[in-house]
């Protein structure tokens, strides 16, 4: 039965028109997991709230734990007064609440998917679903293959509507189990119906990347090797690996971070212009670029990669605990917490310009950002007296937590000589804008919802990421990693990454 919605917001009504997506039963396999509680049930719920969520939907959790519909709709308003964006309201929770329900399972029992199916099934009738199905799997990596084959055997592939399955990272834990596991997917779904997710590109301000490069003209003529110097990406983190020890000391920051997030941030901001705006055309350019990254060999894995781990420290003022002593982490663990190296890509636009990527946790501030380092002017008509240090421009996009892009330049100084300094050009996000950026999310599941694929990555760009991140891990078998813990909770990383990126002459951004 349809069911009538109060609209909540009347202005927000006007913008659900705009990208209102069908009726659709979305699935969340690992329903009683971190993930769910903590980004997409909130996600979920920020949509209802905004009015973004067809008339119809049911949010289904399938899981292990035994659970009756009231369970879950409990356990998630609980998770929603804790992480949502918007304060929870009663009205809306009310409506929302509503189109939870659950079904018990163990993931590896085909029964159990077919009775999601009858369920599912039934739902479309008696509430109108009309057999739109989004399956989200929000669970360990080890689990989605075998998912995904029960989800074949179970023929939930495909139904009257549309099914489309999102895998949550991380996909694959090198190139040989990503190709495995893109090889799976594709005997069970068709590319078009999967949806890879790196949360970094739902987040507005970088998708805000692909508007300032391609929707102004000024920038064109100068992103390229002749004027660019450098670009560094940083995602530094303040937390350390919270209740995540198993997983973490499995995976690492390279696996963790650099793999994924940090090489979308990377082909984002060097891609090629594409010939349309379309899924299809970005996607092709990013994977492009991610291609013509040059795998480091052996020698270059020494000389441009740098690992750190946390000891204790003080984040903040409070004490934290060395990554060693963590829970469920090995005492003895040689798992890398911090990373810092360097890449170049081979292609007519970037040949010659070094790419510095860093990433760490428990460093002392959460911040991640793409800074663009221009090459000095050609004569240095300020700088000869020795009174002022030229510095280079550099443009900064601040992905989090301050969204903006700023440009410093020099200027002089007001007075009666002519001292200069570097000044910056500010653009945020909240005083240009005023309103709050909704969540990654919330942008993700709603363009899965609406079979945009455009800010999910598609097998071979993951591919292509695994190729330059596996070299790595394997070098890193062989050379015995440096004395861990190398850094203390709340600095900046171990001295090797000052001394690295100091050999080629240049020192990391002071953030
Ligand atoms: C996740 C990593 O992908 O990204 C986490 O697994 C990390 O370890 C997180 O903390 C960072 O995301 P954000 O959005 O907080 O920068």
């Amino acid at each position: 039965m349809l069911e009538t919605r109060t609209v909540l917001n009347p202005l927000r009504e006007g913008m659900r028109v705009a990208r209102a997506p069908e009726p659709t039963s979305i699935v969340i396999f690992g329903a009683t997991g971190d993930l769910a509680r903590r980004k997409l049930v909130p996600a979920l719920y920020n949509l209802a709230d905004d009015n973004y969520l067809p008339p119809v939907y049911n949010i289904v959790g399938f899981a292990r734990k035994p659970r009756t519909d009231e369970d879950m709709r409990a356990e998630y308003k609980k998770a929603v007064a804790e992480f949502s964006r918007q304060k929870i309201q009663d009205q809306v929770w009310d409506s929302f609440s509503q189109n939870i329900f659950y079904v018990q399972s163990n993931l590896d029992d085909v029964e159990g998917y077919k009775r999601l199916k009858r369920e599912l099934e039934r739902m479309d009738t008696e509430r109108g679903t009309a057999g739109n199905r989004l399956f989200y799997l929000a669970v360990p990596p080890e689990l989605m293959p075998q998912i995904i084959e029960l989800l074949g055997q179970a023929e939930l592939n495909h139904s009257a509507g549309y099914t489309r399955i999102i895998l949550e990272k991380p996909f694959g834990r090198d190139l040989q189990s990503a190709v495995q596991l893109n090889h799976r997917l594709h005997q069970v779904f068709d590319e078009s119906q999967i949806y890879r997710i790196d949360h970094y590109l739902g987040k507005e301000a970088v998708q805000n990347i692909f508007v300032f490069r391609f929707a102004n003209g000024i920038l064109e003529p100068i992103w390229n090797r002749t004027y660019i110097n450098n670009i560094q990406i940083t995602v530094a983190e303040t937390v350390g690996v919270e209740q995540r020890g198993e997983y973490y000391d499995n995976s690492g920051a390279l696996r963790d971070i650099i793999q994924n997030h940090a090489l979308q941030l990377l082909a984002v901001t060097t891609m090629e212009p594409p010939a349309e705006f379309t899924p299809n055309d970005v996607r092709d350019e990013k994977a492009q670029v991610l291609r013509a990254i040059r795998p480091l060999n052996f020698e270059e894995i020494r000389q441009s990669t740098v690992r750190g781990q946390y000891g204790e420290g003080a984040i903040g003022g409070i004490r934290v605990a060395g990554y060693r002593t963590e829970p469920e982490v090995n005492p003895e663990s040689a798992t890398e917490t911090y990373v810092a190296m360097k890449l170049h890509i081979d292609n007519w636009r970037w040949a010659g310009v070094p790419f510095y990527l860093r990433t760490g946790k428990h460093l002392p501030k959460r911040l991640t950002e793409i800074a663009i380092e221009f090459n000095l002017p050609p004569l240095m008509l300020f700088g000869k007296d020795g009174v002022n240090q030229m510095e280079p421009n550099s443009l900064v996009f601040n992905i989090q937590p301050d969204e903006g892009i700023s440009l410093k330049f020099e200027s002089k100084i007001p007075g009666q000589d002519n001292r200069i300094r570097p000044v910056n050009m500010d653009f945020r996000y909240t005083s240009s804008f005023g309103e709050a950026a909704p969540e990654a999310y919330e942008r993700l599941l709603l363009d899965a919802m609406l079979g945009d694929p455009m800010l999910f990555t598609r097998y071979d760009e993951v591919e292509a990421q695994w190729a330059v991140i596996t070299p790595i891990l394997e070098a890193w078998k062989k050379i015995p990693p440096p004395a861990f813990p190398n850094y203390d909770a709340g600095t900046w990383g171990p001295k090797a990454a000052d001394e690295f990126i100091q050999g080629d002459g240049r020192k990391w951004r002071r953030l």
